[in-house]
């Protein structure tokens, strides 16, 4: 029997510690100490379920089961949003377990773990090895903020010519920026107010616009691939007048309810909408390669891992005062 500490969301919201148990390592199930997990705006959706949250982890093998072939005790790996898929159906034999209909995720399955923990199991598939020029700190928000935005602009057609509007410089944005101006993209930022325009152009960007009261936005030239990666729907409106023909919006916030878009502009502009949900598993170790080659790094404020240390990250994070990646450490470390 293997024993380790999770935390949990509750009912109210509050952040429970509790204690997970699994029997012993088999096949090719994987034991990690947790080093580093990043605080995703996803996170915030599944606060009040009874479930361990937390899928940006980090950590280092302590143990491996018998038929693990590809890592070792002592190895940094990373994992995210998706733990199992079935490997045999359409969608994975063709590189996108990310729509496997068996597919086990975040929110959905395993429950008992996340990276919000000391230690996690997981299968050595849907791990990934962590590269030398990231810390386990730099990599853990690649794992899903990071991955999510760099698979929209590589899985869809964004190219190096590419104008790319980013809305939202949170955990997500600011990594967008950062993506889309190393692939060599023309990269335009809107953002609430203008309170993080400084940081915008130095992630990389070309031109920045704040958006608060603002009925309509003069860009100039239009945009080809606009990332939306705030943690609320946009005023459609206020975007859609900016597209090229032949353009496609991410839209990447989580929300409940309905996607309502200007009907015509969408229409006669040819433009497309693309759904977008993490990154299957080879677009994510692209994606973590890409960073390391190109020092595409997060912008972290560190936090412990504690129920204190989680509950002041996630007020941090809902009060947008976070600056761009909340990350939890081990205690000692923080
Ligand atoms: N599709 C996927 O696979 C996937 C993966 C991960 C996360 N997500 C979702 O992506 C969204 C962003 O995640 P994140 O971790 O980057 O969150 P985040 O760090 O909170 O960033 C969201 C940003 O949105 C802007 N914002 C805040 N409140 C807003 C409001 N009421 N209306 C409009 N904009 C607002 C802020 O940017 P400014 O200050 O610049 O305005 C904020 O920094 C969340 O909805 C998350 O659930 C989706
Ligand atoms: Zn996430
Ligand atoms: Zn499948």
């Amino acid at each position: 029997m293997v024993s380790f500490t999770v935390y949990k969301g509750s009912k109210d919201g509050s952040i429970v510690k509790s204690t997970t148990s699994k029997p012993e390592l088999a096949d090719d199930q994987v034991l990690l100490r947790v080093t580093a997990s990043g605080l995703c705006g996803t996170d915030e959706h599944y606060r009040t379920a009874d479930m361990v949250l937390g899928h940006e982890g980090c950590g280092v093998v302590e143990a491996v089961g018998p038929a693990v072939r590809h890592f070792k005790k002592g190895d940094r790996v990373g994992w995210g949003y998706e733990h199992d898929c079935c490997g045999t159906c359409d969608w994975c034999l063709s590189g996108r377990e990310t729509f496997c209909p068996e597919r086990a995720m975040y929110g959905y399955a395993d429950l008992d773990q996340g990276s919000f923990a000391t230690h996690a199991i997981w299968k050595e598939a849907f791990l990934f090895a962590l590269p030398e020029e990231l810390t386990d700190e730099e990599a853990a928000p690649l794992m899903c903020g990071g991955a999510t935005v760099f698979g929209a602009l590589h899985m869809y057609g964004v190219k190096p010519t590419s104008r790319v509007g980013v809305i939202g410089i949170g955990g997500l944005g600011h990594l967008a920026i950062q993506f889309a101006a190393k692939m060599g993209c023309d990269v335009v930022v809107f953002s609430g107010t203008d309170s993080k325009k400084e940081e915008a152009m130095r992630l990389g960007a070309n031109e920045f616009f704040a958006t608060k009261g603002v009925k309509e936005l003069n860009i100039g030239k239009k945009i080809d691939c606009l990332l939306v990666t705030t943690s609320a729907q946009p005023d459609w409106n206020l975007y859609f007048s900016l597209m090229t023909p032949d353009s496609v919006v991410f839209p990447l916030t989580v929300t409940g309810g309905e996607l309502k878009i200007p009907y015509m502009p969408f229409l006669s502009g040819g433009i497309r909408i693309q759904g977008s949900v993490v990154a299957p598993r080879l677009v994510h170790k692209q994606m973590l390669e890409f960073a390391a080659r190109n020092g595409v790094k997060p912008i972290l404020m560190k936090f412990p891992m504690n129920e204190a240390g989680i509950t002041k990250a996630m007020k941090t994070l809902s009060d947008g005062d976070m600056r761009y990646r909340g990350v939890l450490v081990p205690e000692q470390e923080a």
